[in-house]
């Protein structure tokens, strides 16, 4: 992959006038997450799953929060976030399709899948639909290469995925949320 520069000395950070990260939250965080971590470095993943999940992605703004609740560099924070695929730093559809593609899945015909997806959705990876349903993404390795090919639906994994099921489940799922077919 090729290294992307930006200008990020005169970038301006999008604020919004509630925090983030709660009062409510550090509460909650300082009592159940950090007492389980030798130190605050390493809570930061739960923390960021937990403010991902409140928020619904990771804007800058909570970036700099969690810094500072964890009393570390915002560039460290960004550093951790930025190498994991599952955190998202604008907003994204209420399903998140990530197909895996790496070695085994390719291998297992992950691109076929992704193309259908692709003109289904009528989006690009990391593109979401209009109707804010779904986020196509493509993924590295779920871990599961046994089973492959595999996507990330959210927070479950499904395994030996084909066209047919995928197009079963985004049908479904736009069933049940009132969405076009
Ligand atoms: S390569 Fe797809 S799960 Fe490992």
């Amino acid at each position: 992959m090729a290294w992307i520069t930006k200008n990020s000395a005169t970038m301006t950070i999008e604020r919004r006038q509630q925090p983030c990260l709660t009062e409510e939250m550090k509460a909650d965080m300082s009592k159940r997450l950090l007492p389980r971590y030798e130190t605050k470095m390493g809570a930061l993943l739960p923390v960021l799953h937990e403010v991902q999940e409140h928020v619904g992605y990771l804007p800058h703004q909570a970036l700099e929060e969690i810094a500072a609740f964890l009393e570390l560099p915002p560039s460290a924070v960004l550093d951790t976030a930025s190498f994991y695929e599952e955190f998202h730093f604008s907003p994204v559809g209420k399903y998140v399709i990530g197909v895996c593609q790496s070695i085994a899945c390719e291998a297992c015909g992950h691109q076929p899948i992704v193309d259908h997806l692709r003109s289904k959705l009528g989006v690009e990876p990391h593109e979401t639909t209009s109707d804010g349903l779904f986020t196509l993404l493509c993924m590295e390795c779920l871990g599961s290469c046994d089973t492959a090919p595999c996507a990330l639906v959210n927070e479950d994994r499904h395994d030996l995925i084909n066209i047919e099921q995928m197009d079963q489940m985004i049908d479904e799922i736009r069933a049940r949320e009132g969405g076009q077919g």
